[in-house]
């Protein structure tokens, strides 16, 4: 029988986190479904599973500028700039969601003063959001 090193384990770890993100990413997405309430709640807990995701991943970002100039292919170069991408959008949105709160920070104590362009942000960044993830599940199914 093989015995099991920490790498397995971690390799596990790391396809269970990330279904959890993908799974909870869906939830946030669709807010008409869940409900603002349930939106912006699960959104703030969606943060945890990602810094999580970016722990786990930790060895591979630190790495990523010296393999960026010297060892990775241009298909490896476009892939980390994607993903580089994707990852500030995902703050952007994260960030001009909080500035539309309507129950989550009003509940904390914190209402706010809703701006339309930060609406409008919310709504073009999360569309950009969804476009972008489609196109990334799709190269992934296409290997
Ligand atoms: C990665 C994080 C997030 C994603 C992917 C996301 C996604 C979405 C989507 C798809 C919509 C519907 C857009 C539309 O129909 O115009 C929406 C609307 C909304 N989101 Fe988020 N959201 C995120 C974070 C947040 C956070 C953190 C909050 C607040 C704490 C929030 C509050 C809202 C509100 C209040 C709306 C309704 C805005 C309106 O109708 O003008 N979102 N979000």
């Amino acid at each position: 029988m093989q015995t099991r090193t920490w790498r397995d384990s971690l390799a596990k770890t790391q396809y269970v986190m990330d279904s959890v993100l993908l799974i909870g990413f869906i939830l946030v997405c669709i807010p008409k479904v869940t409900g603002i309430w349930a939106h912006e709640w699960l959104s703030l807990l969606f943060i945890i599973p990602l810094i999580i995701h970016l722990l786990l991943h930790w060895d591979w970002m630190v790495a990523l500028p010296k393999n960026f100039i010297h060892r990775q292919s241009n298909k490896d170069r476009f892939n980390a700039i994607w993903d580089a991408l994707f990852y500030l959008v995902m703050l952007m949105a994260t960030v001009s969601g909080f500035l539309v709160s309507e129950a989550l920070l009003p509940q904390l104590g914190l209402p706010v003063d809703i701006l339309p362009v930060w609406s409008k942000l919310h709504h073009d960044l999360v569309i950009w959001l969804c476009q972008c993830l489609a196109y990334t599940l799709l190269c992934i199914g296409l290997g």
